[in-house]
């Protein structure tokens, strides 16, 4: 796969991520592609270390995550673990550390793209939809089919995805558990932008790079203020982006962002 950097760097190996680096911009492969990049209790649990790790880390700006191979980018949590579950507080605790684990993912101050190279169906989705930006390759496809499994999505599915398409066709591909293609999911607004599968990754570093250059204050107030003042009522929204806005201005990467358009150069902004 075109990694599409010079400064690339291989980092701490784990038994089902492969992980990168362009500049600031870390990419996180799923690597589990007999299984269609399933997402074992494994690879869940790694994805958190790879999230605690970057929320601790400077030099990393944002996150990249992608599948590896050609076909999926994870075909939903992994059915064999699910076969395994016992009893209904196995089922609760499996829904709740993934649960953990994606909201942590909001709560990273640092953006994640989601570099979708193929199927995103059940958690794949769900995982998908806990990114930042959405971009996906023409090969993608997107679904909750975890209805043909006697089971309803655990990961999300039941309320992101109305937020993000709407209760109509949210409940339609629950309920029926049928894919959609890239460019529907684009319609739909699920997605940010589908490209050739070979332009994929490409075009998620290209925008990581360019996120990393802004402000790293900026970006996290931003974030925060559109994931936090999506879940309460408008007015309070208002009241949190003033706020948000206000620590914004307080920053010397304000004086700087401001004191550089004037003078008619680019910023060079430091995080402070
Ligand atoms: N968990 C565990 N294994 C999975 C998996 C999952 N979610 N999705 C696919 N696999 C495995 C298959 O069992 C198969 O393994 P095998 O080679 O040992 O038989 C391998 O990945 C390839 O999948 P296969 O079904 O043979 O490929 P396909 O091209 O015929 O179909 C899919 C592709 C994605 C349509 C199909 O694999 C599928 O429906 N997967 C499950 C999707 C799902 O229900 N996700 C929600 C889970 S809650």
């Amino acid at each position: 796969m075109n990694t599409g950097g010079d400064e690339m760097t291989a980092e701490t190996e784990y038994e089902t991520l492969l992980i990168d680096r362009d500049g600031a911009v870390e990419i996180v492969t799923i690597n589990r592609p007999k299984v269609l990049n399933a997402l074992s209790q494994t690879v869940l649990r790694e994805l958190e270390q790879v999230v605690d790790a970057a929320g601790a880390d400077d030099s990393t700006r944002v996150l990249i995550i992608t599948g590896s191979g050609d076909r999926a980018f994870a075909a939903g949590a992994d059915i064999a673990e699910l076969q395994a579950l016992e009893s209904a507080l196995d089922g609760h605790r499996h829904s709740h550390d993934a649960h953990h684990l994606l909201l942590k993912m909001a709560d990273l101050p640092k953006p994640v793209i989601m570099a979708v190279n193929g199927y995103a169906l059940g958690g794949g989705c769900e995982l998908a939809m806990a990114g930042d930006i959405i971009l996906a390759s023409e090969k993608a496809s997107f679904g909750q089919p975890e209805i043909n499994l006697g089971i309803i999505p655990g990961f999300g599915g039941t309320f992101r995805l109305p937020r993000l398409v709407g209760r109509t066709k949210a409940m339609e591909m629950v309920l029926v558990g049928d894919r959609i293609s890239a460019q529907e999911a684009k319609e739909l607004g699920l997605v940010n932008a589908v490209v050739p599968p070979d332009q994929l990754l490409d075009l998620a570093i290209e925008m990581g790079k360019k996120i990393a250059s802004k402000s790293p204050a900026a970006v996290k107030l931003a974030k925060r203020a559109i994931n936090e003042g999506l879940e309460i009522d408008g007015r309070s929204a208002a009241d949190l982006e003033a706020v948000y806005f206000g620590i914004a201005i307080g920053t010397e990467d304000r004086k700087e962002g401001t004191s550089a358009f004037l003078e008619k150069r680019e910023p060079r902004f430091t995080g402070r």
